[in-house]
């Protein structure tokens, strides 16, 4: 049976993941140090091939019986702790991602980065192509999140460089589903949260501002396709995975305010520094290594969301 090491796996992406792995038949231990997921992400995943293991993947890995795949994902990712954990996202991304890599060298194993679209900070490219080399503040209040990431896929290509590793890098553009918490401080939450308790939704800005967002599971079905692809395909590359519908952050708030049954209106907040304008992934390479797109619409992904919200209000 295969063996995937998941760092992160307690938090919303990494927690849909080992669902998968575990589906597709992999045994599966995740490291986490429950800093923003929580083991009851899963807790409903009582399966002998599930190991949970409370882990700061700032110290060194464990030693295993042999892994496949190390899965990269840990990092505290919503802008509310980009200044208030600083320190400790930055060094998760850097020696975080040493210990990530030497745990794959170790055994020989394949490694998915988990990086981000804050590679390419507030972009003067649109849609951003992975060729793109962004235009990140290096000091401002984003920067311990944005920069390490980008150190991470450095890092990365260091380690290719220097012991021929098989490492492929997944940038991930916005996404939404269940089991993010309410309280994570990313959009889509904060504003179903606000609208859901009947309080005012809060946009940043004049909320001209653009995102795209991608439902969970097809967020997962890329990563894992980029995974399985074949080396000679993927290994050593980067790989856009988002959805390419671009709305504006008011427009999100008015699908938000039709979706939940609400008195709650919109107000307006300062836009916070570097907060970039516009955000939306070219998937083109994603479409031709792996023969992957996104599949659920905004409507569809927001209303399972919103229900699986309504269900731990009601828990
Ligand atoms: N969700 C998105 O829209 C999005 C977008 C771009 C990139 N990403 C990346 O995807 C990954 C997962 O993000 P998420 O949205 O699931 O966030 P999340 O906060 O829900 O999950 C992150 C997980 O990593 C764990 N973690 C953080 N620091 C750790 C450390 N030092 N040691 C061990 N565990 C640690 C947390 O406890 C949590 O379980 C992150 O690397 C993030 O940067 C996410």
């Amino acid at each position: 049976m295969k063996h995937a090491v998941v760092t992160g796996g307690a938090g919303f992406l990494g927690s849909h993941l080992v669902d998968d792995l575990l589906e597709s038949g992999y045994r599966v231990t995740v490291l986490d140090n429950y800093g923003s997921g929580r083991p009851e992400n899963l807790s409903h995943l009582e399966d002998e091939n599930l190991d949970l293991r409370e882990h700061d993947v700032r110290d060194p890995f464990p030693e295993f019986d042999g892994v496949d795949t190390v899965y990269h994902m840990a990092s505290r990712a919503s802008p509310r702790d980009f200044e208030s954990h600083a320190v400790e996202i930055a060094l998760t991304n850097s020696q975080g991602t040493k210990n990530a890599l030497e745990c794959a060298r170790r055994y020989d194993a394949k490694t998915v980065i988990a990086s981000t679209s804050e590679v390419y900070g507030n972009p003067e490219e649109h849609p951003q192509k992975e060729s793109y080399n962004g235009n990140v503040n290096i000091r401002g209040p984003r920067a311990p999140y944005d920069e390490s990431k980008r150190f991470s896929e450095a890092l990365s290509i260091a380690y290719d460089q220097s012991y021929d590793m098989d490492i492929r890098t997944v940038r991930i553009f916005n996404t939404y589903g269940p089991r993010m918490r309410h309280d994570d401080g990313r959009v889509i939450p904060n504003f179903l949260s606000q609208a859901l308790s009947g309080d005012d939704i809060t946009v940043y800005g004049d909320g001209s501002q653009t995102r795209s967002f991608c439902y969970v599971t097809d967020l997962i079905g890329g990563i894992r396709k980029l995974a399985e692809a074949p080396a000679s395909d993927v290994s050593g590359e980067v790989v856009n995975v988002g959805n390419t519908h671009e709305i504006t952050i008011e427009r999100l708030a008015e699908i938000v305010l039709d979706a939940v049954d609400t008195d709650s209106e919109i107000t307006y907040l300062p836009l916070p520094k570097d907060d970039p304008e516009v955000r939306c992934p070219d998937i083109s390479k994603a479409r031709r290594l792996l023969g992957w797109e996104p599949e659920v619409p905004l409507e569809e992904g927001l209303d399972r969301t919103i229900e699986q919200f309504h269900v731990a209000n009601r828990a």
